[in-house]
């Protein structure tokens, strides 16, 4: 079965054919990053306006790439929620148009269940899976017991992952998306600066504003002392708090729902600091796999959602 996906849900345009939920057969990615860098975050209008010049482009160039033609695509699938709503809508109208006038099937996916997915493509899922969802807009624990079945355990109170990443890295003159910038500034410094450590009170429910919090409040007392503060420690003690959050509340869940299989989703999957301490916590338990998506599918793509997508399809089949 071959699917076509589309994903303009924040400030990637892109589309992608993928075969059987497996085969990458073409995927074009256009990123407006460069545009929201100097506003220091994505600017809702600004990015619908360029989802509308380029999507048919991308369209265009992903048919070519895949050297198919329309009359080939099975099933079309767009990401419907959650996102930018001026976004969304024109990824939505152009997935609708499309399959309208091919008088093919358009399916809607949620953009989270494609991170999820985009692990699909080089690991087949170990049910029960448990997916821990790390993207700029949202931090869930996610219980699978079968395709297409997702119970979320657990949930952010207060900012995402990447949107602290993001908010700290900014007051560490940091470009956004500022998460890669402090995962590789983390890796030269060392976690010299105290910050709020990880107590298991909340079930599996997380909070980052607090460490978010502390990391500027250190800030501002290192400029009103006028003391320099080495960035790259800083950087470090961050991600030491966040990754340990993370992996304790992982690991945890490993355990009570005798998970076989723990998945990572969502541009906080490519960070290395949770990459490495995840597989060796992961280790100490036996046999339970763990994978993450290549780093090309961590960040917003179509792949992922035309691989969500198919699953949906099958799904409502059954
Ligand atoms: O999944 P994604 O493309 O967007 C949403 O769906 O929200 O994730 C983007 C987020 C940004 O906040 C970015 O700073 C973060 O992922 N990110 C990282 C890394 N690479 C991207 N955060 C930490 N470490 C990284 N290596
Ligand atoms: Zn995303």
């Amino acid at each position: 079965m071959i699917v076509l996906g589309v994903e303009t849900s924040c400030d990637e345009t892109a589309v992608a054919i993928v075969k059987d939920g497996k085969e990458v057969l073409a995927s074009v990615v256009y990123s407006q990053i460069n545009i929201h860098e100097k506003y220091g975050g994505v600017v809702p209008e600004v990015a619908s306006r360029k989802h509308v010049q380029k999507i048919t482009i991308v369209f265009e160039e992903c048919l070519e790439q895949s050297k198919l033609s329309p009359n080939d695509i099975d099933l079309v699938a767009v990401t419907s929620h959650p996102g930018l709503i001026g976004s969304l809508l024109v990824g939505i109208n152009a997935a609708h148009a499309f399959a309208l006038s091919y008088n093919i099937p358009c399916i809607e996916v949620n953009h989270l269940t494609g991170h999820i997915y985009a692990n699909y493509i080089e690991s087949d899922f170990h049910f029960p899976v448990l997916a821990l969802v790390v993207s700029g807009g949202h931090t869930e624990l996610v219980l699978m017991k079968k395709h297409y079945s997702f119970e979320v355990i657990g949930q952010t109170m207060d900012d995402a992952v990447g949107e602290a990443y993001d908010k700290v890295g900014r007051v560490m003159n940091f470009p956004y998306p500022a998460g890669k910038a402090v995962d590789d500034a983390a890796h030269r410094g060392k976690p010299q600066y105290t910050l709020p450590i990880y107590e298991d009170n909340e079930g599996y429910n997380f909070s980052f504003s607090g460490i978010k919090s502390a990391v500027l409040n250190l800030v501002n007392k290192y400029q009103m002392k006028k003391q320099e503060i080495v960035i790259d420690d800083l950087a470090s003690s961050f991600q030491k708090s966040v990754v340990s959050v993370l992996v304790q509340k992982t690991i945890k869940a490993v355990k009570e729902f005798n998970i076989k299989h723990v998945i990572v989703a969502g541009g906080v999957a490519a960070n290395r600091g949770l990459r490495e301490e995840l597989a060796k916590q992961i280790k100490t338990i036996p046999n339970v796999i763990l994978t993450f998506p290549s780093f090309k599918y961590c960040t917003d793509n179509a792949v992922m959602i035309a691989v969500s997508g198919y699953f949906s399809y099958l799904d409502k089949q059954e």
